[in-house]
């Protein structure tokens, strides 16, 4: 709690100013059945129409007071509440954008999205709910005890039996219903999830006709969920009535031994009617305490949620005093070894590589080769186990993080567009492009060719994830978005695997021809698109099995020759 409390300085007025307001809305509510039994015993007992008019009107007058002040709570309390809960969101968010890699790969997608929303919707409740219900319940309690006392002492003496008794009673229940109601939470978290998994990969569903199965896993889901709502609720249903009872009979007990008060004089009977509201009122605070703990229960789990995403610190440390420049585009890999953070076994092993600045390089090898690894590594997206990896002569551990994979653009595998225009998807490369500038690059990346068409040109409207345009197009636009950031070094990984063969040898020439001072690292699966790189990596297993140009490898490398030779059967046979 420590960590979230500062995250309240904005609000500490409202959070300091709703309490007030309940306390002395407490104070109204305690004060209006004390008014009504001075009517009682007073104005209605000596027939003084007048006095039962005044306090009449007086009762009105602090009633109104009393709902103004619990207003002026609510008010204060929501916006201390929803206030604290947004800027933990902003915060939680924050930090999730700060998330490595191999943070991401630790939390699931919706798993986070639940953290930011659900938990901290509940976080803001709980706050909101702890500044009001748990300042009144036990105010009321106390104030309600006090008067009661103050009334008559030892009729007070019926609470001794009847706290501990109720007290207890509603704790035996809670600590039956607070591990269901934990679990309710896990459940919500799996309906979630799969809510989000499903509607993230509806098109794949429906084209593989898993609509009946996916039904079936949210129907188990769901049916859990509902099942362990009822399991809790049944629980807690008990409640209502066991205080009711509690509450008739300490009301029946109260009027026996009142109403033999009242013949002898030791009471009045609006004492008595008084008394009785403020049984009620004590009981109901208690009432209010029981579900103000639940719900704190709740906001616990919440808050260790939130902490748990805050708590994760990024393993990729930057140094003090970092480089911001790359003074070339040269790459250098020296013994570098490496493994996905959780994971036992070496994906790149023994890894050796000098690539010049402005060098055009291809990587090839089979599927799960570790290709992608290899380039990720460039521009620090992970750190490697053993070795180093040197980006203009310097390790990458030494550049500013950010000035580094400025300069080097990486094009990745999985890419995806934002929804927006064309033209605020460019600019998310680099802000200040200009139309001329978006264009020059757009025809580079030979996606000017399909833009152009559009009446709306740069203004034509993307949708989320891109998913308005074709594999190909959609390839042709991350490439440029790269592109436009003026990268020292750019890394396409697969990038034109879904671009026509012309289209893709198109491309090959730019970077080949025109681009000639950035460095090139192309990943790919034809041979095609790597043919004329100036270097060529074949991966297999986790190393490199052979580095050359085309020819020399289709001499020397009996991998390359067989990928070669599958690839050109394939051509052939079609
Ligand atoms: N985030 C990750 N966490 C754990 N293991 C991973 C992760 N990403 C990849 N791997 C593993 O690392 C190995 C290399 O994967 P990588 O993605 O680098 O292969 P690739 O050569 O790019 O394959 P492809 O040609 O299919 O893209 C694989 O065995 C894969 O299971
Ligand atoms: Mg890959």
């Amino acid at each position: 709690m420590k960590k979230l409390l500062p995250y309240m300085k904005n609000y500490i007025n409202y959070a300091i100013l709703s309490p007030i307001f309940m306390i002395l809305e407490v104070f109204t509510d305690i004060g209006v059945p004390y008014l009504m039994s001075k009517i009682v015993d007073i104005g209605i007992a000596n027939k003084d129409i007048q006095y039962v008019f005044k306090i009449g009107v007086l009762m009105v007058l602090v009633s109104l007071i009393g709902i103004v002040f619990g207003i002026l709570s609510a008010h204060c309390g929501a916006r201390a509440g929803y206030g604290f809960a947004s800027e933990i969101r902003y915060e939680t968010f924050k930090k999730v954008e700060s998330f490595s890699f191999a943070n991401l790969d630790k939390f699931s997608v919706s798993s986070l999205v639940t953290r930011l929303t659900n938990d901290c919707n509940t976080l803001g409740q709980v706050t909101m709910m702890s500044l009001r219900m748990g300042v009144r319940a036990p105010f009321m309690m106390i104030f309600a005890l006090i008067m009661s006392i103050r009334i008559n002492s030892s009729l007070a003496m019926i609470f001794a039996v009847v706290i501990p008794l109720t007290a207890v009673v509603i704790t035996i229940l809670l600590s039956k219903a607070r591990p269901l109601f934990l679990e309710i939470q896990n459940k919500v978290d799996r309906v979630n999830s799969i809510i989000k998994e499903n509607l993230a990969g509806i098109r794949v569903i429906k084209s593989f006709n898993r609509q009946d199965h996916e039904e079936k896993r949210f129907k188990e889901r769901n049916t859990a969920l509902r099942d362990t709502a009822l399991e809790a609720i049944s629980i807690i249903i008990f409640i209502m009535p066991i205080l009711n009872l509690i509450i008739y009979g300490t009301i029946m007990a109260v009027l026996w031994y009142g109403g033999q008060m009242i013949t002898v004089g030791e009471l009045g009977s609006g004492e008595l009617i008084l008394f009785i509201t403020y049984i009620t009122q004590i009981m109901v605070a208690l009432m209010m305490m029981s579900m103000f703990f639940m719900q704190l229960l709740r906001g616990i789990a919440s808050k260790d949620r939130i902490l748990e995403v805050w708590n994760t610190d990024s393993e990729i440390i930057e140094v003090d005093e970092p480089i911001f420049e790359l003074s070339d585009g040269s790459v250098k890999f020296e013994n570098v070894n490496f493994r996905y953070p959780g994971s036992k076994y070496n994906v790149l092993n023994d890894i050796n590589l000098d690539i010049k600045s402005g060098e055009v390089v291809g990587i090839i090898g089979s599927t799960g080769s570790s290709k992608s690894t290899l380039v990720q590594l460039i521009p620090r997206l992970y750190d490697v186990v053993d070795g180093a990896v040197l980006v203009g002569g310097k390790n990458v551990k030494e550049y500013d993080i950010k000035a580094l994979r400025d300069q080097v653009a990486f094009v990745l595998q999985k890419n995806t567009l934002f929804s927006g225009t064309i033209r605020e998807n460019m600019q998310w490369g680099r802000e200040d492009a200009t139309d001329e500038e978006i264009i020059q690059i757009l025809k580079q990346a030979q996606a000017w060719e399909f833009v152009s068409k559009y009446e709306d040109g740069l203004d034509h409207w993307v949708e989320q994830g891109g998913s308005n345009f074709s594999g190909g197009q959609k390839q042709r636009l991350t490439i440029a978005r790269a592109l436009i950031k003026n990268p020292k070094i750019i890394i396409l990984d697969d990038s034109t695997s879904a671009v026509d063969m012309t289209t893709d040898a198109k491309i090959q020439k730019i970077f080949k021809e025109e681009l000639t001072d950035v460095t090139t690292i192309i990943i790919g699966q034809r041979i095609s698109s790597i043919k004329h790189a100036d270097k060529i990596l074949v991966m297999h297993e986790g190393r490199i099995e052979s580095i050359g140009n085309h020819d020399t490898l289709l001499k020397e490398s009996s991998v390359y020759r067989e990928i070669y030779e599958s690839q050109e059967r394939g051509v052939v046979g079609q």
